[in-house]
């Protein structure tokens, strides 16, 4: 598959790493440019090429946002539109500025992501475990114990691909619900960071 990755830092390149090697190409993007991606896409190798934020969102079929919820006012829609989009980002007001309907639980950084990209199917994923562990720990899992992530998002279909992915990766998906209920698995919730089995987590979110 191709995948377009617009955010490559700690978790935008832990994704570009686990995708490429699970054999998907990858079209990775910063706010500087692709000159400046020039060394993770050798790394990568022939299946990885830097690119600007336009282009890595036109080259994939799913598209990875990872980059600070202050900066999603300026993605660009059109490329996106249609398409699943994977948001790995948690609100903190301290990096983001302050949004007032997120400081009082009103909407979630997902709904936002999916306003501003009003045709895309936005998923929400990758976002609970750091970066560091979710580079290993996928490799750690064992038919006993794999490591949850949870996923919530609106459009089935977006969901199951997602999924799909997770399992390639090594990790259980666990289906949260609908975007609105990103809530249970973003900063604060008893999941966030908590390193919860695919088991563990159905537990912890009520889910079948
Ligand atoms: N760190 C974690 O362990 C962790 C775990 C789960 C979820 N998250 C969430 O995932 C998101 C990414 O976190 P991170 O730790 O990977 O952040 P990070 O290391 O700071 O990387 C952020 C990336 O976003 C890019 N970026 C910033 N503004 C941009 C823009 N306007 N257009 C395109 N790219 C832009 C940056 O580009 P430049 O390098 O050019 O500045 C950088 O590649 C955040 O929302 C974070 O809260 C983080």
């Amino acid at each position: 598959m191709r995948i377009g990755i617009v955010g490559t830092g700690h978790v935008g390149g832990t994704l570009a790493r686990l995708f490429a090697k699970a054999g998907h190409e990858v079209a990775v993007a910063n706010s500087r440019g692709p000159d400046t991606l020039r060394g993770l896409a050798d790394e990568l190798g022939e299946r990885a090429r830097p690119a600007t934020v336009e282009d890595a969102a036109r080259f994939g079929e799913v598209v990875v946002v990872s980059m600070p919820v202050g900066r999603y006012d300026g993605l660009p829609a059109d490329p996106m539109a249609g398409k699943t989009v994977i948001d790995t980002g948690n609100y903190y007001p301290e990096r983001d500025g302050h949004h007032p309907d997120l400081d009082q639980d009103r909407t979630t950084s997902s709904e936002l992501l999916q306003r501003h990209l009003p045709q895309a199917r936005v998923v929400k994923a990758f976002n609970t475990m750091r970066w560091d562990h979710l580079r290993e720990f996928g490799r750690q899992s064992s038919a006993q114990r794999r490591y949850g992530i949870p996923v919530s998002g609106d459009d089935v279909d977006a969901k199951r691909r997602v999924s799909d992915l997770i399992e390639q990766v090594g990790y259980e998906p666990v289906d949260a619900g609908r975007l609105a209920e990103g809530r249970r698995h973003q900063p604060g919730s008893p999941v966030y960071l908590a390193d919860l089995s695919g088991a563990e987590l159905h537990t912890q979110l009520g889910t079948p």
